[in-house]
């Protein structure tokens, strides 16, 4: 029986850590060729990383072109890669700010027109942003993460309308809180009070009971990239939250 993404040719930023990794793995174990885009220079011997960053018009064009060249098509676009900072609108810096949205926002869009021509062509082709829990609801002290994210939701819809005539499919994915760096490097700056009470308070949270594995958020990207799973689905938002936004 053939794999779920047999030789899809799958690209995934933020290739070389967390979530990102878990996609790659997954996606390479459903036959598709995985095809990492990472700002840290990386070497993977199971998954082929290419350095870039996201927020850069040049860098971008030039990466994308030069794995399209290479493979001459591209099925899959995980736009995953993101970063986190804490503060309110009173406490986070202009330059914080730019940074969240230059990465997680300027990033998904610079990426995706990148690509969007090559599914054009092909009259074919799976999209999918990885937005998160807090592009659903509000959170405390994450305002300009928080935004970026919601963006990511409604450009998902926008995208999904626009590119849903040349047969280019457009979806979502908003994680709970998973365990990965993203989560675990502030914490290295907390004392122990202060990581039990925030472990706690996360648990508590989330109605499963606990927080989430990398490797159970790479599933819904095989679905969602898979044409002949998820066919008809399209401008689509899966929560992938032991429950969190359901409350
Ligand atoms: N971990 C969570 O709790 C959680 C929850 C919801 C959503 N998310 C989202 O999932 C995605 C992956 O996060 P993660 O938890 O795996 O974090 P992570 O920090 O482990 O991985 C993020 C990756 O993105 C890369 N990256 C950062 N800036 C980049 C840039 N400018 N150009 C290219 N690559 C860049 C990093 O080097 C890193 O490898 C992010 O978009 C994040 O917002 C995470």
């Amino acid at each position: 029986m053939s794999k779920r993404l047999e030789n899809l040719i799958c690209i995934v930023t933020g290739a070389a850590s967390g979530i990102g990794r878990a996609i790659v793995k997954e996606i390479s174990q459903e036959g598709g060729v995985a095809i990492g885009i990472d700002i840290q220079e990386k070497e993977d011997p199971e998954v082929e990383m290419y350095s870039a960053d996201i927020s850069d018009e040049f860098s971008v064009d030039k990466v994308i072109a030069e794995i399209y060249n290479k493979y001459k098509r591209i099925d899959v676009l995980v736009n995953n890669a993101g970063i986190w900072a804490e503060g309110t609108v009173e406490t986070t810096s202009l330059e914080t700010w730019e940074r969240i949205f230059a990465v997680n926002v300027r990033g998904t869009f610079l990426v995706s027109r990148a690509v969007i021509p090559y599914m054009k062509a092909q009259k074919s082709g799976s999209i999918i942003n990885i937005s998160s829990n807090y592009g659903l609801v509000g959170g405390l002290n994450c305002a300009a993460y928080v935004a970026s994210k919601g963006a990511i939701v409604l450009l998902t819809y926008s995208m999904a309308l626009d590119f849903a005539p040349y047969g280019i499919r457009v979806n979502c994915i908003c994680p709970g809180t998973i365990d990965t760096p993203i989560i675990q490097e502030p914490m290295k700056r907390m004392s122990k009070e202060e990581i039990e009470r925030i472990t706690a308070s996360r648990i508590a949270r989330h109605p499963l009971g606990r927080i989430g594995k990398p490797e159970e958020v790479a599933p819904g990207v095989v679905y969602l990239a898979s044409n002949r799973e998820s066919s008809f689905v399209t401008g689509a938002v899966l929560s992938i939250d032991g429950g969190y936004v359901a409350r």
